[in-house]
């Protein structure tokens, strides 16, 4: 149909004919000629129709933006070249201009940047822009990259199944009702986790597969409820086996895919760290802020907010400097005192040092006056505070605190201009094995509950259980979790008791993941495995902060695909089939 790609013609094939295909990107008529920027997925070319050409020009008189063309022409070298294209020192003299395919007015224009429920209605238009085209060719090459370095080194890629049994990785699942045996479901795999343990049981030694995910749980910008995987599983190894050949192979895929050198060696933090120095588990070393415990300096103060977390066990007071804040406004730290109370603050308060030399009287606070001197040097102190600055502090509960503080952190670090222009990856280790989640009122496993502890023994671990740490890992790029793995349990004994101490009973335990229990008994080895999330390292890689922008197909923040219009209702004679009752409504009626 054509001879080459409208964003590939160059000098080289000057005289020749050639014959293009694609959409009309601009057009501009004049009297005597007219001009149609045509672009394919290589790029755009020059088309010149001239008037001499009458069937050719009259078609030119009636097509619109984002036609579809084919034209056969001579390429001729261009008398005003254009700089800003590739193809921009020829053009293609048209012979025959066939309209392909007419397009309707369009809902808008690619060149602008429209609203994301018009990109996700038309997404077909929204894919031809060429800055979409640029982000999802990313992708492509991230995954072909990743395949090209695991295949090279004898990793298996094996597909396990989507119908299958929960495999629990905190969200909620998603069902799928069974017609042949009513009542039942299968659940669609939060990951392939249990499979690809079976995998190393079953002797497959290294297995990788770019897995499709599904979870049922609150979309952001970095969440979808289906997502891709780079699952990676290891058999005999320990956690430096591991965390050093993935290391190496996104070393290599940022080289390769991104031209970026990453450090040689990533930093390792353990989770109580993070947590402590940075309000967050994956923290964003780009932005030099820390948080500092004063939890010390203000102890015996007659101000509760400050005191009562600093003697309780279960409380903190964290403090933020942020260099040169003293300019903030009031307007400014109202908007984020407000900002930090949507992660659970009561209030922010905060401390300016105006005049280091002038001791009490340089300092502007609503606070000061609750700090004795020997709370205000001591803050000062262990902030580091300089004349200019400011400090913010946070006081309440750990888990509150270091949420709230966190997320300012980040906040002033971008607002302010202060993250570097750089590339930080590290390693969060020693997650606590188990966490407290209120909601459910129980122990929840902070990775999944096939993850290791440290404590190898049973008995151990049943005694020291709620301070127990895990051998889970997790990587960490930016500020984002790009990857989280861990070392295994491998052993029937400790898998039922880590089940127990999460409040799954015997009975329980054998209906979910007898299965495993029971594979565990046949000499399962030590094994352990991680896995990337593709559709994130995509988008940090594209540089865009949302992960729908490197999905072809993805879905908005209610989980619906406006293109298809799923989720949508089903038909009562299929629900029937399937043995399945809508409460509260009924079927659609179709
Ligand atoms: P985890 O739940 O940490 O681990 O997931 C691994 C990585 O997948 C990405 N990710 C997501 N990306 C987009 N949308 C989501 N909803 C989403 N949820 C997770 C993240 C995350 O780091 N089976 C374990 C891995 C293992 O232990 O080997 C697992 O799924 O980048
Ligand atoms: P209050 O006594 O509640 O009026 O608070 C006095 C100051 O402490 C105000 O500046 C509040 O913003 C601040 N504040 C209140 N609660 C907290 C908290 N949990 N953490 C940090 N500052 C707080």
């Amino acid at each position: 149909m054509r001879t080459h790609y409208c964003g590939l013609i160059d000098e080289s094939l000057i005289d020749q004919t050639v014959t293009l295909c694609g959409w009309v990107n601009t057009l501009r008529l004049q009297s005597h000629v007219a001009f149609v920027d045509l672009r394919d997925h290589e790029g755009l070319a020059q088309i010149v129709i001239e008037r001499d050409n009458a069937a050719a020009f009259a078609v030119a008189g009636e097509i619109g933006n984002e036609y579809c063309l084919r034209v056969t022409g001579t390429l001729r070298k261009r008398l005003a070249v254009n700089d800003k294209l590739k193809t921009g020192t020829v053009e293609l003299l048209a012979d025959t201009v066939e309209v392909l395919n007419a397009a309707k007015d369009l809902p808008f224009a690619l060149h602008e940047s429209p609203n994301e429920d018009m990109r996700m209605t038309y997404r077909y238009l929204d894919l031809r822009r060429p800055e979409m085209q640029a982000m999802m060719r990313k992708r492509i090459k991230l995954v072909q990259a990743l395949r090209r370095y695991l295949d090279e080194r004898g990793f298996q890629d094996v597909e396990t199944p989507i119908l299958t049994k929960a495999t629990p990785e905190g969200a909620r699942d998603y069902l799928v009702p069974s017609r042949v045996h009513p009542g039942q479901f299968y659940a669609l795999p939060q990951s392939p986790q249990l499979f690809k343990q079976i995998l190393m049981m079953a002797g497959f030694d290294r297995y990788y597969q770019i897995a499709r995910c599904f979870r049922d749980e609150d979309l952001r910008a970095d969440r979808q409820p289906e997502f891709t995987q780079l699952d990676l599983e290891f058999a005999f190894v320990e956690e430096k086996d591991v965390q050093d050949f993935v290391e190496e192979l996104i070393r290599h895929v940022f080289r390769d895919v991104q031209g970026v050198e990453l450090a040689a060696s990533f930093p390792r933090m353990t989770w109580a760290e993070a947590m402590r120095r940075f309000g967050s588990d994956k923290p964003d070393l780009r932005i030099a802020l820390e948080l500092v415990d004063i939890a010390e300096a203000v102890k015996h103060v007659d101000f509760k907010v400050f005191a009562e977390p600093a003697n309780d066990a279960g409380g903190r007071v964290a403090a933020l400097r942020v260099p040169g804040g003293s300019a903030l406004s009031r307007k400014d730290i109202d908007g984020l005192t407000e900002y930090v109370s949507r992660y659970g603050a009561k209030g922010l308060a905060w401390l300016k040092v105006e005049d280091m030399a002038k001791g009490r009287e340089g300092i502007n606070s609503p606070v000061a006056k609750f700090l004795d001197d020997a709370a205000l040097d001591g803050v000062l102190e262990a902030t580091g505070a300089q004349s200019g600055d400011i400090v913010f502090f946070g006081a309440g509960r750990w888990k509150t605190v270091t949420d709230f503080m966190g997320a300012l952190r980040l906040k002033v670090g971008k607002d302010r201009g202060l993250v570097e222009n750089s590339w930080k990856p590290l390693w969060v280790t020693d997650f606590p094995m188990f966490e407290y989640d209120s909601e459910e009122q129980r122990y929840v496993a902070l990775h999944h509950p096939f993850t290791a502890p440290k404590i190898d023994d049973v008995a151990d671990l049943r005694a020291n259980a709620m301070n127990a740490v895990s051998r889970g890992y997790d990587m960490v790029l930016n500020g984002n979790e790009i990857g989280g793995g861990s070392i295994r349990i491998h052993r029937p004994e400790m898998q039922s008791a880590v089940f127990e101490l999460l409040g799954i009973g015997a009975a329980e335990a054998e209906a979910k993941f007898g299965f495993l229990l029971k594979a565990l008994k046949f000499g399962a080895p030590p094994h352990g495995g991680l896995a990337f999330g593709i559709d994130r390292i995509a988008a940090l890689m594209a540089g865009t902060e949302s992960i729908r922008d490197v999905i072809a197909f993805p879905k908005t923040t209610s989980a619906q695909c406006l293109m298809t219009d799923a989720p949508s209702p089903i038909a009562a004679p299929q629900l029937k089939e399937l043995h399945v009752q809508v409460l509260g409504g009924e079927a659609s009626g179709a």
